[in-house]
C-alpha cells in the first residue's frame, strides 16, 4: 500500500472582522479575532507521478468553485513546500469536504494549511513552524491562522497571528448558501460602502473580555463584522436569514468573514439543536451545529 497521512482542516468563523482602507498593495488592514470551529475537512497526501487533487463532498456541497489541478491552493501548497526545500517529486491530494466553498469559512485556506502539513509529514521534511507559517501567509491571508488554530487575534491582512484567551465553549449554528461570494468582490463593495475607512483598525477591549468569559451571552454581545453590510447588500435575503435565526432563539447572528454563510451565537448544545431545527422547518436545507474553539491542522492518520 501506498503510504498516505491524512490532516484535519478546521473552518473558521471571525468573532471580528474590522476592516481598514486599502493599503498601497491593494489588501486591507484588519484587526480580526478567528475561531476555529468543529465543522471540517480532510487532505490526505501520498506521492505520485503528477500533482492532482481530487474532491470527495459531503452531500449538499456545491462543488462549483473548487479550481482543478494545478489553480488549486491545495496543489499550489505542495509545489511551495517542495520548491521551499529544493525537492523534486509530486503528490496527489484528496480533499474530504463537509466545509461549504467560498463560503466565508476559510475552507480553501484550511485545505491548504492541511496540504502543508500533511506532505511535510509523509516526506519527513521536518519544516520549522516559522518556515510554515511563513510558507502559509504567502498561499492566503487566512492560512497562517488555520494552521495555529484555537482562538486568536490576526493583524496585518490577516496573516499575523496570535493566540488568545477564550474561556468558552462556543456553540454555532451555520447555515451555507446554495452559492458562494467571491471575496474580492466583497471587499470591493466594502470600499464603495466605507470610503473612509480607517487606516488603522484595532480589535475592541470588550471583546477581549467577553471572550474570558464563558457565557456566550456575553460574546454574543461583543461580534462584529465590517464585511456584513457589504455582503448583505449583495445578498439582501442574508438579512432576512439573520433575522429569523435570531427570533428563533439565537443570541446573534452574523455573516461569516466575506460570506455568505451565516453564523448563530447559541447560549449551549440544546439551543443550538432548537435552531437548526427552526431553520430547517423554514427550507434551508443545510444547517449544521459545530463548536469552537477546536484546534488547528493536526494529523488524524498515517497509512
Ligand atoms: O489573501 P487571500 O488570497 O485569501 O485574499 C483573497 C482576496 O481577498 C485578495 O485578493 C483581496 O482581494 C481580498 N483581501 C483583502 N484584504 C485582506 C485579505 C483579503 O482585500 N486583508
Amino acid at each position: 500500500m501506498t503510504p498516505s497521512v491524512t490532516v484535519r482542516a478546521a473552518s473558521k468563523v471571525n468573532l471580528y472582522l474590522g476592516v481598514g482602507r486599502p493599503r498601497p498593495d491593494g489588501y486591507h488592514p484588519l484587526a480580526t479575532v478567528y475561531q476555529t470551529l468543529s465543522l471540517h475537512d480532510d487532505v490526505t497526501v501520498s506521492s505520485g507521478p503528477a500533482w492532482s487533487v481530487t474532491l470527495v463532498c459531503e452531500d449538499g456541497i456545491d462543488r462549483d468553485g473548487f479550481p482543478a489541478g494545478e489553480d488549486n491552493i491545495v496543489v499550489r501548497a505542495g509545489r511551495l513546500l517542495t520548491k521551499h526545500h529544493g525537492r523534486d517529486g509530486a503528490a496527489e491530494f484528496t480533499v474530504r469536504k463537509s466545509i461549504p466553498i467560498a463560503g466565508g469559512l476559510a475552507g480553501g485556506s484550511a485545505d491548504a494549511a492541511a496540504a502543508l502539513v500533511a506532505l511535510d509529514r509523509l516526506w519527513e521534511l521536518d519544516t520549522s513552524d516559522d518556515d510554515l507559517l511563513s510558507l502559509a501567509a504567502q498561499l492566503g491571508s487566512d492560512v497562517p491562522f488555520a494552521l495555529v488554530g484555537g482562538t486568536a487575534l490576526g493583524r496585518g491582512r490577516g496573516e499575523v497571528v496570535t493566540p488568545m484567551l477564550d474561556e468558552g465553549t462556543r456553540w454555532w449554528v451555520v447555515v451555507p448558501a446554495r452559492t458562494g461570494l467571491s471575496t474580492p468582490v466583497v471587499y470591493r463593495h466594502f470600499d464603495e460602502l466605507c470610503p473612509d475607512a480607517p487606516e488603522e483598525v484595532t480589535v475592541p477591549e470588550d471583546l477581549v473580555a467577553a471572550l474570558a468569559d464563558p457565557d456566550n451571552r456575553v460574546l454574543a454581545a461583543a461580534l462584529r463584522n465590517d464585511l456584513e453590510p457589504a455582503a448583505i447588500d449583495l445578498r439582501p435575503e442574508l438579512g432576512e436569514l439573520i433575522e429569523t435565526g435570531e427570533r428563533a432563539g439565537a443570541l446573534r447572528g452574523m455573516i461569516s468573514g466575506s460570506g455568505p454563510t451565516c453564523m448563530f451565537l447559541c447560549s449551549d448544545r440544546g439551543s443550538a439543536d432548537r435552531v437548526r431545527t427552526t431553520l430547517l422547518d423554514t427550507g434551508h436545507p443545510r444547517v449544521l451545529v459545530a463548536l469552537g474553539p477546536v484546534s488547528g491542522t493536526h494529523v488524524v492518520e498515517y497509512k
